[in-house]
């Protein structure tokens, strides 16, 4: 990502910030394992968009119209010795020269420097409720200042959330976030093929989920979730992630992952057979979940409400159920009284971006948003029948799948993000024929 990128973001926000205000947006912290291991770190994704600066014990200020520089970053100062041990630092002049600061300060002198910055504004834009220790630390700072408007100084009055406006510019994808998205989109396409390629009966779940680790890897990504592995019963279980049982013949796979490029993530489901032939009952069900899958992608374009690709999906999957006798009655009457929820459960899509759960809101009001040009989301419905289903042949039992795409919505519709990966049976037949 051009540094130009996270410059443009910055002004937007401040413009909408006005004057007289001052953003305060913490980084990550590096999370312990356990005894001197550390899990991998992710940066905030807020904070990522706003500064692409990737350490942690970092904070971003921006004070919109400052004369001696609108953009703070505070970060850990250089430190041969650390950096021995743990790995390289921006420092204070790496925050400036490569980063786009207008000015850094070391994060120890955090304490000294940040109440004077606050003084004299009327309104701190935070993401309050998100960094527990940062929250106390700021109120403490106001609280400082309160203590000393006797003489003089100004207290800021008023906490404005700042994910209210910087979810919204989230919301909307410029060409470089799509370069990177269709980037991760390309690489999560080129594992889910090699896993389907690679599948056999008798193969453990996390040997095919060793494929992914090994795809994403070898292309410089990361997961944007820990990957659902789950063969016949497992596919029934939502975010079934425990990836260890064996594959066996005659039972389905369904695989939901995704890599993340940059931040920017990719999220991909298939469902196919462990021994490359689907049985007429897995087919049966695939078909009435790709049906809804089609019926909800035809409904992502501007204009449209968040809500229309759901209902396309609820319609199809209802009329699909009543068809092979899983739903019985009038189709409009069990849609209203939400029989289909028995077997899915969970909603069509969500937004889609630096979190594999985006951000932005999905009602303005009380209305469902509009789609428009620039936003991204996933059309993912699914059926799931757990053993045991209460009247449910067993024909049907332990059947899980999901289909579920990355969509652009563009000015005339929209694109599927992830198209080339194929999901029509006879295809996915094919190919691990092949
Ligand atoms: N992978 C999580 C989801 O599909 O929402
Ligand atoms: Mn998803
Ligand atoms: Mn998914």
């Amino acid at each position: 990502m051009k540094k130009s990128e996270f410059k443009r973001r910055r002004t937007q926000l401040m413009k909408m910030m006005g004057k007289g205000t001052i953003a305060i947006l913490p980084s990550a912290s590096q999370v312990t394992r356990n005894r001197d291991v550390d899990f991998p770190f992710r940066q905030d994704s807020d904070f990522l968009y706003l500064t692409g600066f990737d350490e942690p014990d970092s904070v971003m200020v921006l004070i919109p119209g400052r004369k001696h520089g609108e953009y703070i970053l505070f970060c850990r100062e250089k430190d041969p010795e650390q950096e021995t041990w743990h790995g390289r630092r921006a420092g204070q002049e790496g925050a400036v020269e490569d980063y786009g600061a207008d000015d850094s300060f070391p994060i120890d002198d955090m304490d000294d420097i940040l109440p004077g910055l606050l003084e004299g504004n009327d309104a701190i834009f935070y993401v309050m409720g998100r960094y527990a220790e940062f929250d106390q630390r700021l109120i403490g700072w106001v609280n400082h200042i309160k203590e000393q408007s006797r003489s003089g100084l100004h207290v800021p009055s008023e906490f404005v959330s700042l994910d209210y406006i910087l979810h919204d510019m989230r919301l909307f994808k410029s060409r470089e976030e799509l370069k990177l998205m269709r980037k991760a989109a390309a690489i999560s396409v080129i594992a889910h093929l090699r896993a389907m390629k690679l599948c056999r009966p008798g193969q453990y779940e996390y040997q095919i989920a060793a494929e992914f680790d090994h795809e994403f890897g070898r292309s410089g990504a990361q997961h944007a979730y820990p990957a659902i592995v789950g063969g016949g019963a497992n596919g029934c279980i939502l975010h079934y992630t425990e990836n260890n049982q064996v594959l066996n013949d005659g039972d389905l796979l369904l695989i939901d992952s995704g890599c993340e490029v940059q931040g920017y993530a990719s999220d991909i489901t298939r469902t196919f057979p462990v021994n490359g032939k689907y049985s007429p009952a897995q087919r049966d069900i695939y078909n009435i979940v790709l049906a809804a899958q089609m019926a909800a992608i035809k409904k992502v374009k501007p204009g449209n409400q968040w809500n229309d690709p759901h209902n396309a999906a609820i319609r199809a999957i209802t009329k699909g159920l009543t068809e092979i006798k899983l739903l019985k009655g009038n189709p409009a009457k069990l849609i209203k009284e939400q029989a289909y929820r028995k077997y899915y459960m969970h909603r069509t899509g969500h937004w889609l971006g630096l979190d594999v759960h985006d951000v932005g809101d999905y009602k303005v009001g009380d209305q469902w948003r509009l789609l428009e040009p620039g936003m991204v989301l996933t059309i993912e419905p699914g059926i799931y029948i757990p053993a045991h289903s209460k009247g449910v042949h067993r024909k049907w039992w332990d059947i899980g799948i999901r289909i579920e795409d990355d969509v652009l919505v563009t000015s005339t519709g929209c694109e599927v993000l992830t198209q080339a990966l194929v999901k029509k049976p006879g295809e996915i037949e094919a190919l691990m024929a092949g």
